[in-house]
């Protein structure tokens, strides 16, 4: 059997496993999805959205990507979060980073990993802005551990800096953005207690109050 047939035989296991529990699991799943989560988080194979929450097909949309970035500038995250806010009308969106990430630790070094370099960049953005919190700890390991931290944190602020977050809070819709941290060691996630549910936490110079584009249009 080759690793591939192996896939395969693995998904039929799994499919008749499903269809014996629970007969009309995936008549039910082909009709709709009804999701209350978006998770945001790395592409690393060991950091899966829907075996570590404990979460079945159809409850939680997922976008990953090396280091879990949102950026204001990339239409396949801000797709994808508009789809989830907007029409899946999601309650919570999930920023996730994780402890050993190799995209943290490639933003700490000065080794170029080619194209993925001008990725890594958003990254080496957040480390400039913490260069001096950073420096203060010694141990390499640490730093790359809190940066890991820090760019969820920034990318939590980024979602929140998006005219989509803030159009949902606008018309009154509840969302709910978190961030948090996952533990590759010990398969654990923490609450980095950095929420924000409404237009306040967003600082004035990233506030958009996108109902005055549609106002200055009627208006001519
Ligand atoms: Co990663």
């Amino acid at each position: 059997m080759t690793d591939l047939d192996r896939l395969l035989d693995a998904n039929r296991r799994w499919a008749a496993k499903m269809t014996a529990a629970d007969p009309e699991y995936f008549s039910r799943l082909a009709k709709q999805q009804s999701p209350r989560y978006l998770w945001i988080g790395c592409s690393d194979s060991r950091v899966p959205a829907n075996v570590i929450t404990g979460l079945p097909s159809g409850e939680i949309f997922v976008h990953r990507n090396i280091a879990n970035v949102v950026n204001h500038t990339d239409l396949n995250c801000l797709s994808v979060v508009q789809f989830a806010v907007e029409e899946l009308q999601v309650e919570h969106i999930i920023v996730c980073g994780h402890y050993g990430c190799g995209g943290v630790a490639a933003a700490l070094n000065p080794t170029s990993m080619g194209i993925a370099d001008n990725w890594l960049r958003h990254i080496r953005d957040v480390a400039a802005t913490h260069q001096d919190d950073l420096l203060a700890i010694d141990d390499a390991d640490q730093r790359r551990r809190r940066l890991c931290e820090l760019n969820a944190v920034a990318q939590v602020e980024n979602l929140c800096h998006s005219t989509i977050v803030q159009n949902a809070w606008k018309i009154g819709r509840p969302l709910h953005v978190h961030g948090w941290i996952y533990a590759i060691e010990d398969g654990l996630l923490k609450d980095l207690g950095v929420s924000a549910s409404s237009a306040n936490d967003v600082p004035d110079a990233y506030r958009i109050d996108t109902a005055t584009l549609w106002r200055r249009r009627a208006t001519g």
